[in-house]
């Protein structure tokens, strides 16, 4: 069988996004695992911006599943200068097999979703237009898009997207041939060319709540 890249690996984040079937996920057990990311993440999964750690709660499992592996075998946060990524690889590491990562990311799904506060300033209704080709992706809402692996960005930290973006463009994220998530956003981030595009685009986003 021939499948190109991006069919198998909507196939492979098909399968990790319903891992686990037939075996229950032990939230209560992902519980104590989450102890240690709390320290960075918040006790409730809400981002800390003194530790530039994002907001988990509300994001959808599949795709912490997939930056937890991408971490974890190094598509993600070993590019020189990544110092954030840096931090988070080996946290990914610890996370320990299967069933630990299934368990802690089940645990992760039943934090309360709560919107980041807005704290960057841009031109909402310019963002706007540009959104339109996020959306393909993203959803129209910011919702995401399992099928085309677009993460949920409404309600995420916006300096955090500030920064993944910029990330893209820097070649800290999407820099490996194995990465083809990655690999999709990489260009989609170079359209944003200049530092107001890319606030203009996130204070769109933050309306997006
Ligand atoms: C030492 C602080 C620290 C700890 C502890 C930590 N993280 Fe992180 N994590 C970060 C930082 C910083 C980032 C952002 C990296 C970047 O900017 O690319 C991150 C990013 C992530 C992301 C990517 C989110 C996204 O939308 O891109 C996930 C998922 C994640 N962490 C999960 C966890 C889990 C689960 C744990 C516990 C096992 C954990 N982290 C522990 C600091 C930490
Ligand atoms: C062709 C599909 C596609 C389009 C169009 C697209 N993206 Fe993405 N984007 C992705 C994928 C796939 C990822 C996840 C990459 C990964 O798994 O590491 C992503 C990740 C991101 C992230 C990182 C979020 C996080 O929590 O890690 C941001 C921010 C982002 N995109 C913003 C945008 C913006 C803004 C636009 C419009 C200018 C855009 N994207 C257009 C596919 C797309």
């Amino acid at each position: 069988m021939k499948f190109t890249p991006v069919v198998t690996m909507t196939f492979v984040a098909t399968l990790l996004a319903m891992p686990h079937v037939g075996v229950a996920a032990d939230a209560a057990a992902g519980k104590s695992a989450y102890a240690v990311c709390a320290a960075c993440h918040g006790q409730q999964g809400e981002g800390n911006v003194a530790m530039n750690a994002p907001k988990l709660a509300g994001q959808e499992s599949w795709y912490i599943e997939r930056q937890l592996s991408a971490f974890r075998d190094g598509l993600r946060g070993t590019a020189p200068g990544d110092t954030f990524g840096a931090q988070m690889r080996p946290m990914a590491m610890a996370v320990g097999d299967a069933t630990a990562q299934a368990n802690l990311i089940a645990y992760i799904a039943t934090l309360p979703p709560s919107d980041a506060p807005a704290t960057i300033t841009g031109d909402a209704a310019a963002g706007k237009s540009a959104y339109a080709v996020c959306a393909a992706c993203h959803g129209q809402n910011g919702e995401g898009n399992q099928q085309l692996g677009g993460p949920k960005l409404a309600g995420q930290e916006d300096w955090y997207l500030v920064r993944q973006i910029a990330n893209f463009k820097k070649g800290l994220r999407g820099y490996d041939p194995k990465d083809t998530w990655g690999m999709q956003m990489k260009p989609m981030a170079a359209t944003l060319a200049t530092d107001k595009a890319v606030s203009d685009v996130v204070a769109y986003i933050d309306t997006l709540k």
